[in-house]
């Protein structure tokens, strides 16, 4: 294993033993609203520096970028990061959330970890050297038609501006396919994909730190990950589309006719 990925799964275990520790007070946590709908406990940011603890300690020259406390340190290394992806499922107490850490080298992600402490699944890639499931070597499904496919996906719920496009899409694809899912964690989404999960996914209004490393688990595991335009600023954007080879530019087709400027980005 690259060594800046061991470093990383080591600060995700940390983060995610924390975070699965601490399903069981969730009912005594300290939680503050960020916007509407948006919350932050005080377990998003005990992970939140744990994880850059472990890798400052490792790399004390890299700079960060983490949700909940931003930007630290200039460097061409940046570690994106988010703590606790499916905040709002963890303060539910359901079981679909993930720790989220990705390296980025002169403005290209080379690692990426996703860990899912409840069922014990890390998610692992190194750009060229495939993605994988524990030690399972991950690949995308080989689904043809876009009608036999599951398509994950994820609501908007803190900023409604592009709702009515969202919608647009979302009721073609729910005629145009086997179904749609909406676990509530983005991170874990795209590794679903990875995983042969998911045939497909597309979301709107999404962060660096929800994506970087899903998307590369995803190249890495054969499969193709662009914006709704079938571009790639997807992380600048947050606007995604991701999918097999077949069923990628499916739903890029279905998307279009929804497109609005600001979609476009
Ligand atoms: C959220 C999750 C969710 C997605 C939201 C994200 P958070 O992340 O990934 O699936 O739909 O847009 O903000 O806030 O739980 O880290
Ligand atoms: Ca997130
Ligand atoms: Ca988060």
């Amino acid at each position: 294993m690259h060594p800046m990925l061991n470093i990383a799964v080591k600060a995700a275990r940390r983060a995610g033993n924390l975070i699965h520790r601490s399903t069981d007070k969730i009912d005594h946590l300290t939680i503050t609203k960020k916007s509407h709908a948006d919350f932050v406990s005080e377990v998003d940011r005990a992970a939140e520096q744990t994880i850059m603890e472990t890798l400052l300690e490792a790399y004390p020259d890299h700079a960060i970028l983490a949700e909940e406390s931003g930007v630290h340190g200039e460097s061409e290394y940046v570690w994106i990061i988010d703590p606790l992806d499916g905040t709002t499922n963890f303060l539910h107490g359901i079981p679909q959330f993930a720790v989220s850490i990705a390296l980025q080298h002169k403005g290209i992600i080379t690692q990426a970890v996703i860990y899912d402490p409840t069922k014990n699944e890390l998610y692992t890639a190194t750009r060229g050297r495939g993605a994988f499931l524990n030690d399972k070597r991950l690949r995308v499904t080989r689904r043809i038609h876009l009608s036999e496919s599951l398509i994950g996906t994820g609501f908007p719920y803190t900023r409604f501006e592009h709702m009515d496009a969202y919608i647009g899409i979302f009721k073609d694809l729910m005629q145009k396919t086997s179904g749609l899912r909406r676990p509530g964690s983005a991170a874990l989404d795209l590794a679903w994909v990875a995983a042969g999960r998911y045939d497909g996914f597309f979301e709107t209004g999404l962060k660096a730190w929800d994506i970087a490393a899903g998307t590369l688990m995803i190249t890495e595991a054969g499969g193709m990950v662009s914006d709704l335009a079938g571009e790639d600023r997807f992380l600048k954007t947050g606007h995604i589309c991701a999918g097999n080879p077949n069923i990628h530019p499916q739903l890029l087709q279905i998307i279009a006719p929804h497109l609005t400027p600001a979609l476009k980005g």
